[in-house]
């Protein structure tokens, strides 16, 4: 068998040994909604120097839903979800070309403020990274950053001290990442003693304290243990009530369990396919898709 594909333009590209030659439709990843979109990606290519990361990748994500990203290692999925809030931005050898609307607002244009969009579009990555800080701190560190509460000697001196305000900002940033029941009496206790669940859901309520739209999750259960793996995979589910999530994932249970729509990108940087998640791990259009999730590669 040849490890020769064809892309959407009958390019030739090298795949994985084991994939199967296949021409991608681009009616596989022109997945239609009836809810508003958040998130509209259109051409996007990224290039690290010479290596062509992400191909011509078109998806449009939407409102409070989850969606998942999957695929094998290396074949684009973190690039893409950092092109998201545009932290590729962060890393020199990247060049990225195309366009992404955030509620129909290019990101990619002068004078968009980053750490406003860092804002809207938050970020949870594989590894918990807790500041080595109270656990309370972690959670009010973004808030006073952006201005929104107040409080220290500073505060106080000036008679402007919120500190009510953050106590209860705390308590339902915390609440609302599952985690306030198992820590509400030790806030002032170093969030590093917590463990590495804990962690991720503390870094999950850091993230919901500055009032974001969207939430970014790279791998967020994959170093975690398979208690501490239900307890963010419930959680998940419950944040699209009100967020917009776009997860990556290794694990395709995972991923059915708890996302509404898939897109499968392989190797090359292509999205493949992409479409509600029973379709995807039901009956998928390309052979290519078929192959991965029943597990024949990757
Ligand atoms: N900072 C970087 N500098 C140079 N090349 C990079 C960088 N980050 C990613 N790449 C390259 O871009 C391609 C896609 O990498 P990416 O990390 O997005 O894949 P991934 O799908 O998230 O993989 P994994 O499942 O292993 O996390 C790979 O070929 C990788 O080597
Ligand atoms: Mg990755």
């Amino acid at each position: 068998m040849s490890n020769i594909a064809l892309n959407q333009n009958g390019e030739q590209t090298t795949t994985t040994t084991g994939e199967t030659e296949e021409r991608v439709l681009t009616e596989w990843t022109n997945y239609e909604f009836d809810d508003e979109t958040k998130l509209a990606v259109s051409d996007l290519d990224v290039y690290y120097g010479n290596d062509h990361a992400l191909k011509g990748v078109s998806m449009d994500i939407p409102e409070k839903s989850v969606t998942a990203l999957i695929g094998p290692s290396g074949c684009g999925k973190s690039t893409f979800l950092r092109c998201l809030n545009r932290m590729n931005d962060r890393i020199d050898a990247a060049a990225i070309d195309g366009s992404v609307t955030l509620d129909g607002e290019e990101i990619y244009q002068d004078g968009v403020n980053l750490v406003e969009l860092r804002k809207r579009v938050g970020m949870v990555f594989q590894s918990p990274n807790p500041f080595p800080k109270s656990i309370r701190d972690n959670i009010s560190y973004g808030p006073r950053k952006h201005g929104d509460i107040r409080t220290g000697l500073l505060a106080r001196l000036l008679d402007d001290d919120d500190r009510e305000a953050e106590s209860d900002l705390v308590e339902r940033s915390l609440r609302d990442a599952a985690l306030w029941d198992e820590v509400s009496d030790r806030l002032g206790d170093n969030a590093l003693g917590l463990s590495g669940g804990q962690q991720q859901r503390l870094c999950i309520a850091r993230c919901l304290a500055v009032n974001p739209e969207v939430i970014l999750m790279d791998e967020p259960a994959s170093a975690l243990d398979p208690i501490a793996t239900a307890k963010i995979e419930e959680l998940i589910e419950s944040l699209a009530d009100e967020y917009t999530v776009v997860v990556v994932t290794h694990n395709m249970q995972q991923a059915a369990r708890i996302s509404d729509q898939t897109a499968v990108f392989l190797t090359g940087g292509e999205l493949v396919e992409y479409d509600r998640t029973e379709k995807i791990f039901e009956d998928p259009d390309s052979q290519r898709v078929e192959e991965y999730i029943t597990g024949k590669f990757g």
